[in-house]
């Protein structure tokens, strides 16, 4: 597959390239490569590569910097989504587009599938489900694909954390807040089969342990042994700007039935983090 990669420099970007480059001809757009608010260089870029497939990665991602900042924002994740798409129609391209756990708001109490009514609770959420919808409005050909909690691209919260536990530092872990940790290149992996299959609409796409992140934390510290000590916290104590749902933890109806390999258990995932950091 010819297969064009936006946000190619973030995490998830970098970790896809790596995968898909040696069996797939990848283009990967860094943001300093291709800025996606940019309609016309969204078009001038990725139109003539003819790709079959856009993987649109590209977002702003600190919950609580869109919080602070909802113009650009919505400028990155919705005008930059509407972009990708209508360059994916001109081009013929099915698009790909990278979306997010933090559509819902919690309140359901258990995990959430495909058939959930989103409810964003934070204008990265806002912005994100605005991007679906956005690309839903100009792509023909689309694949939503929301995913959480991405660990292990080194630039990440448990990658830092890791780091932290091992030189003896403490370190806060959330009690209060359930999701679905997934280590991003076990997410990559899976992602590659399911971009060249034909599923199409809205798929699920994470880790398969709902949990905290003071779960997280205690396993990765009693597994590699680390001297640093977690601290509990709660949501509310930490002070973040932006509101987070309770339990955003996703699991999907979808992706039986496809070929895509099931994710690998989250202690395996958390080992990879501990030899990789
Ligand atoms: N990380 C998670 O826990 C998580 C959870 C659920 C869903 N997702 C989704 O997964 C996708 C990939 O995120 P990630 O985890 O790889 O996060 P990431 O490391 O922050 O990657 C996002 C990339 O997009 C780039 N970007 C920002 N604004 C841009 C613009 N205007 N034009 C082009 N590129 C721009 C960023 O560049 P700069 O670094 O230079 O700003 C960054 O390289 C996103 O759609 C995100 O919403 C992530």
């Amino acid at each position: 597959m010819r297969i064009a990669v936006t946000g190619a420099g973030g995490g998830l970007g970098r970790a896809f390239v790596a995968t898909a480059s040696g069996a797939h001809e990848v283009h990967g757009f860094a943001r300093a490569d291709l800025d996606v608010r940019d309609h016309d260089a969204v078009i001038r870029a990725l139109v003539p590569l003819e790709p079959e497939v856009i993987l649109h990665c590209a977002a702003m991602t600190s919950v609580d910097g869109c919080e602070a900042e909802p113009a650009r924002a919505a400028e990155t994740n919705v005008l930059g989504s509407f972009n990708v798409a209508v360059a994916a129609r001109r081009s013929g391209a099915r698009l790909v587009a990278i979306s997010t756990d933090y559509v819902f708001d919690g309140e359901k109490g258990a995990t959430y599938d495909e058939r959930d009514r989103p409810n964003p609770l934070s204008m990265y959420g806002w912005t994100k489900l605005a991007g679906e919808r956005a690309a839903e409005a100009a792509a023909p050909d689309l694949l939503i694909v929301r995913t959480a909690w991405v660990f292990g691209s080194g630039s990440d919260f448990l990658s830092g954390a890791v780091r932290r536990l091992r030189a003896g530092e403490e370190i806060g872990g959330i009690v209060d807040q359930v999701g679905s940790p997934t280590h991003v290149v076990h997410l990559a992996e899976r992602l590659l089969p399911l971009i060249g299959s034909d599923v199409r609409g809205i798929v699920h796409l994470a880790g398969p342990e709902p949990t905290t992140w003071h779960d997280v934390l205690v396993r990765a510290k009693r597994a590699g042994g680390l001297p640093g000590e977690v601290v509990a916290q709660k949501a509310d104590e930490v002070g973040r700007p932006a509101p987070r749902p309770a339990n955003s933890s996703l699991a999907s109806v979808v992706l039986s039935g496809t070929g895509v390999p099931p994710m690998p258990p989250l202690d395996e995932a958390i080992e990879r983090v501990l030899s990789d950091a």
